[in-house]
């Protein structure tokens, strides 16, 4: 049997043989059929779409890569509730079943203020899914929001490797919460989703190895992997992009290890390459994360520079995206777009 042959029929391999695949481009034909493959057979050709909505871009951390970090230079904003209403009312004429909420780590957005939120949508779109992705906050807190309407979570938890993990964050950061997060999190009833970004400062191919075993460990039902784009005014500006091709392989690799995971072409992916979320798509990916944020603010959520996407009315996203899905051969879904997991 080849090694993409025993990927999938074991979903794993040693250390050696997954570093000699996602190293040389010899198996990548092989790869990207044999995720797609796997995709098809759980998922058919059905692609999820996921309505982002970022609400806010102050943020209390200091993460090195992160163009909002709270030590960077940003005009910043948050959204009222009647706002983020009116992002969930155009998404659903759209077609979207599933809304985002994502922001920095914002001391103003209390439990209170964010059940407050969660619970409005969860009223007016009973039959939607509601996605937070507003990092680290106390098992009482995710519980709160779970019980308010929340039932879907994303926090990807960027390198799984300690030493890794402190060049990234600073000292008042740990991979020890961040993972502690994650568990609890599953522990209250969500769907979780984490991942990390391919090709950020001094990562190795090491590194990446661990995040694949932490995520066997926590067996997660989303699982977003992006490439690194520097971000103007952090430390790390000059840094090299992620790239696209060993992005495209840590896909297929993921959907031949975790062939039930929901798992999203992404924006960093689009940046990066002009068909970048179409070859996602075919690398075995099937989640699409288009932008719902009112437009005169999405150039201000610059995590990274050249983000696309920001000039585009969500209708018009809409649109460009389902040209790009069926070019590559899939079909946007209707549905709500739980994980389909395996017992
Ligand atoms: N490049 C690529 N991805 C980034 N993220 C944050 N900053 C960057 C960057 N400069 C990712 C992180 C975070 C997600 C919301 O965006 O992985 O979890
Ligand atoms: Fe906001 Fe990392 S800079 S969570």
């Amino acid at each position: 049997m080849s090694i993409v042959e025993r990927l999938r029929a074991d979903r794993n391999l040693p250390d050696e043989e997954l570093k000699t695949l996602l190293e040389s481009d010899r198996f990548d034909e092989e790869l990207f059929k044999a995720a797609d493959e796997v995709r098809r057979s759980v998922y058919g050709t059905e692609v999820f779409l996921r309505g982002l909505i970022e609400f806010t871009n102050y943020c209390k951390n200091d993460c090195l890569y992160c163009g909002i970090r709270r030590s960077n230079t940003a005009d910043r904003y948050r959204l009222s509730k009647e706002r983020i209403l009116d992002c969930c009312k155009t998404g659903y004429k759209l077609g979207y079943r599933t809304f985002v909420l994502q922001g920095g780590e914002d001391p103003f957005y209390t439990d209170d203020v964010l059940c407050e939120i969660v619970s409005s949508i969860r009223h007016f779109y009973p039959g939607c899914a509601i996605t937070l992705s507003i990092g680290e906050r106390s098992e009482e807190s995710y519980r709160r929001l779970f019980e308010s309407g929340a039932n879907r979570f994303l926090l990807r938890h960027e390198t799984a490797d300690e030493e890794h993990y402190a060049i990234l964050h600073p000292g008042e950061m740990s991979l020890a919460n961040r993972k502690q997060c994650l568990f609890n999190l599953k522990k209250t009833g969500y769907q979780v989703g984490s991942g990390f970004m391919v090709g950020s400062p001094y990562q190795t191919m090491h590194n990446i190895i661990s995040d694949l075993r932490f995520l066997q460990e926590l067996s997660p039902d989303m699982i977003g992997i992006g490439p690194f784009l520097p971000a103007a005014g952090t430390p790390f500006e000059n840094f090299p992009q992620g790239s696209v091709k060993l992005t495209l392989r840590l896909i297929s690799v993921l959907r031949l290890m975790f062939p039930h995971a929901l798992i999203p072409s992404t924006t960093a992916l689009g940046t990066l390459h002009p068909q970048g979320r179409e070859l996602g798509l075919k690398a075995g990916a099937n989640v699409v994360m288009p932008n719902l944020s009112p437009v005169e603010y999405r150039g201000k959520y610059s995590i990274y520079d050249n983000k696309i996407c920001t000039g585009e009315e969500s209708a018009q996203c809409k649109d460009c995206l389902r040209m790009r899905i069926e070019s590559a051969g899939y079909e946007i879904s209707d549905s709500v777009g739980d994980v389909r997991r395996v017992y």
